[in-house]
């Protein structure tokens, strides 16, 4: 036995309007509007027709009333009662009939003279009352909304004559009215549903055709398909939307290529290394190379290099989901600065390089001071490997607008514009084989963007006025509680 559905109403709706397609949906909605539209006619003719033609009618009723009015009195005067005309609807008739009215000296024309009110039958709709209101002759059905108007005679109410009015038997016109609409109405109905049908089907045409386009390439770059893009044809929002896939699409391929792009330097840069290490514990093995002191410092050197790519590594790929963790206290950035310089000061003596810092007596900031101590030393390292011999390194720092500006200036070599902007990138050489010789892998610019940007600050490259490469750091000054107040 099929399963009865919980909740039939919503079974149907679900089945038939949010599973419905979108042409579907689309001819639901011109349905509603024929639907609509034809009421509202309906509702405004049959408003127009009850205030306007029924208004008008009892209108003419009403004259034609205050017209018979002194033939009836006449008549009363002649026979002294209404005796005369009960049961008499033939006298009645011919009181009703107009006065015989002569246009202009013409002789009136031949035949029964018909008035509008004889048209709509409203003299069917008139009756004689006694005095006391008592039917004598005309239309029985007297009602307690007909319109009463008085006879006279010498002052005193003789009778009345009567006026049902109009709204007691348009229920009858009214339904001649409707069912000589109805089928006009009918066929309006399927012409105008035939005609949303086939609009239906033209805009849904037009609508839908860039839209599956933009669903099919979706569908594909879904599927790992990043070189898909699809037609821009339109300004509209369809359009927008292909505009917007495109984007995406190339953002993905970017971010693609990047992450195959890195996956190939981080295990080149340990491939390097690890083969250096193996080469030298083989000719170890094989006797080639003597374990003497030389070899050893020269083993070391190379795990050294190895520590030091996978430390960096580490603290990227923490960095890069938000993970490195920053120990930021109220601290003295120009101690730090001080200590810096006269560790690297020596080594930087023996390649014959100058050192000079230009510091201000106190600089607070609220910082990490070891994180810190890190980007400093990328930076001294870098202008120590990548210095050429006799030339000299400047430090400057001051306070502007609220931001420590540091500012590390080296001679040359320089590096050139283009690059200059990909500095920081992870793995981003300048000329890599010079550099392998040095040693460097390419993260310390970007392990150094990582952490002044967890300080809010900035770093750029410039050429420097020394001739080589100058580094700028920007940092917020100022401790926790008064930010910007050194
Ligand atoms: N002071 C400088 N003068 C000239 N070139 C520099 C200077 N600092 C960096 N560079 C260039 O920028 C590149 C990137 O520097 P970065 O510090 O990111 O990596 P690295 O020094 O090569 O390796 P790592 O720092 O990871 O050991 C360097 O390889 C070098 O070519
Ligand atoms: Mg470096």
């Amino acid at each position: 036995m099929p399963k009865l559905p919980a909740n039939p109403i919503a079974d149907l709706t679900d089945r038939f309007f949010y599973r419905a397609n979108i042409r579907l949906k689309l001819f639901y909605a011109m349905l509603a509007l024929i639907v609509v539209l034809i009421v509202a006619i309906n509702g405004a003719g049959h408003y127009i027709f009850t205030r306007d033609f029924l208004g008008y009618l009892n209108e003419q009723a009403q004259q034609r009333m205050e017209d018979m009015v002194p033939r009836v009195e006449q008549a009363y005067r002649e026979h002294g009662s209404w005796e005369f005309i009960r049961g008499n609807p033939r006298t009645w008739f011919e009181l009703m009939k107009p006065a015989i009215v002569e246009h202009n000296g013409a002789a009136p024309a031949p035949g029964p003279i018909l008035t509008p009110s004889d048209l709509t039958g409203a003299t069917l709709r008139f009756s004689l009352l006694d005095a006391n209101r008592k039917f004598v002759i005309g239309y029985p059905n007297v009602g307690p909304d007909a319109r009463l108007r008085p006879l006279l005679q010498d002052d005193t109410i003789v009778g009345w004559i009567a006026q049902t009015p109009f709204e007691n038997v348009i229920g009858a016109v009214d339904l001649r009215f409707q069912q000589s609409q109805f089928l006009a109405q009918i066929i309006i109905a399927v012409v105008a549903i035939m005609l949303a049908a086939f609009m239906v089907v033209r805009i849904s045409g037009v609508l839908m055709k860039p839209l599956a386009r933009v669903a099919r390439a979706t569908h594909r770059l879904a599927g790992g398909d990043y070189a898909i893009r699809v037609e821009v044809e339109s300004g509209d929002e369809v359009g927008r939307l292909a505009q917007d896939f495109n984007q995406l699409a190339m953002t993905l391929e970017r971010n693609e290529k990047l992450r195959r792009e890195f996956m190939a330097d981080v295990s080149h840069e340990l491939r390097t290394p690890l083969g250096i290490l193996n080469g030298q514990l083989e000719a170890l093995e094989d006797g080639v190379l003597q374990p003497d002191e030389q070899t050893i410092r020269s083993l070391k050197s190379e795990v050294d290099h190895l520590n030091k790519l996978v430390g960096d590594l580490y603290d990227l790929s923490l960095a890069d989901a938000g993970a490195l963790a920053y120990r930021k206290a109220d601290i003295d950035l120009a101690p730090l600065l001080r200590d810096a310089v006269q560790i690297y000061e020596e080594r930087f003596r023996k390649r014959g390089l100058a050192l000079t810092a230009h510091l201000p007596g106190t600089m607070p900031a609220h910082a990490d001071g070891a994180r810190l101590q890190q980007l400093f030393n990328n930076l001294f390292e870098n202008s120590l490997r990548y210095t050429d011999r006799d030339g000299r390194m400047e430090l400057h720092c001051r306070l502007d607008q609220q931001q420590w500006i540091l500012r590390f200036d080296d001679s040359e070599p320089g590096v050139d514009a283009a690059a200059l902007a990909r500095l920081f990138e992870r793995f981003f050489r300048v000329e890599a084989s010079r550099n392998r010789a040095s040693g460097g892998a390419g993260l310390g610019l970007a392990i150094c963007r990582r952490i002044v940007e967890a300080h809010q600050g900035t770093i750029s490259a410039q050429a420097s006025p020394l001739g080589g490469l100058r580094v700028t750091v920007t940092l917020p000054a100022g401790f926790a509680d008064q930010k910007g107040q050194p």
